[in-house]
């Protein structure tokens, strides 16, 4: 079977970081399998995020904490296969980086050697940012990742709004500075305040990658199946819904199976 796959330039990191020099907005968003990052990928996304909400959209589990990293190898070597131009970044799980530095190196490699992926994206700011200097030395492109990090769900007990505090702002502010001085080619800001995400994306030289953080950023990010309307219970403000895949796929299930009980499928023309 043909992959139907042409040949077109990868966008790199360098061209996001030329992306935000000239004020072209990035557009990113995640997939976990073949055949939607093809879709995806072929209808002009960026950047490709192998996300660890995985989690919860592919495996139903509640939290991001328990996808592994054998499994986001799997995830994210169908989502390299199913690419040609976005830039493929895959998140490191939950317990797979922090407080081990070598641990996290190892990790990343993994990730690179087994997916084909481009860079990893993990959670935190100066808590890990040994783990980003060393995975860094190895030339691994890592995209950090502030405000709501749901890794940490446990330590914040809500998902609500972060950084809407002074205190928790500043810490933010030095935060990504601190990411940008290491070496960081990108950074998501999820769910903060539009004006301070706007603020942050000023300050840095690297783009900046909003969810639930306004429009004064440099590119945004949403989950696929959530901007899909594959999934109807999710429904932040921040969720723009292109599309009611929801309706659709259950119209067309409920007609598949419709169809057979009533022997209307197959007809003469779809047998042999
Ligand atoms: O895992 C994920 O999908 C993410 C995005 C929400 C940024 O980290």
């Amino acid at each position: 079977m043909s992959t139907g796959l042409k040949n077109v330039k990868r966008v790199t990191t360098h061209v996001l970081l030329e992306m935000k020099a000239s004020g072209q907005p990035i557009a990113m968003l995640t997939a976990y399998d073949y055949s939607l990052a093809r879709l995806v990928d072929g209808a002009g996304v960026d950047v490709i995020l192998v996300g660890d909400s995985a989690s919860n959209v592919m495996a139903g589990h509640e939290t991001t904490l328990p996808i592994t990293l054998d499994q986001m190898i799997y995830h994210a070597s169908s989502v390299v296969r199913g690419s040609e131009r976005a830039l493929i970044v895959v998140d490191l799980p939950f317990g797979t980086y922090q407080g081990n530095s070598k641990g996290a190196l190892n990790s990343a490699i993994r990730i690179m050697k087994e997916s084909g992926a481009h860079a990893v994206k993990l959670e935190g700011g100066r808590e890990v940012i040994t783990s980003i200097q060393r995975i860094l030395t190895a030339g691994i492109p890592v995209m950090g990742h502030l405000g709501l990090t749901p890794q940490s769900i446990y330590k914040f007990g809500t998902y609500v709004v972060r950084a809407k505090e002074q205190e928790e702002a500043d810490r933010l502010r030095a935060d990504a500075k601190l990411l940008e001085e290491a070496g960081c080619f990108a950074l998501v800001l999820e769910k903060i305040p539009a004006a301070l995400a706007a603020e942050v994306a000023a300050s840095v030289t690297i783009p900046v990658i909003g969810i639930g953080a306004g429009n004064g950023v440099d590119g945004q990010v949403l989950v696929l199946h959530d901007m899909l309307g594959i999934n109807k219970e999710f429904n932040p403000r921040f969720l723009r819904r292109y599309a009611d895949l929801h309706e659709v796929i259950t119209g067309a299930v409920a007609g598949y199976v419709r169809d057979v009980r009533a022997k209307d499928f197959p007809n003469s023309e779809e047998q042999y």
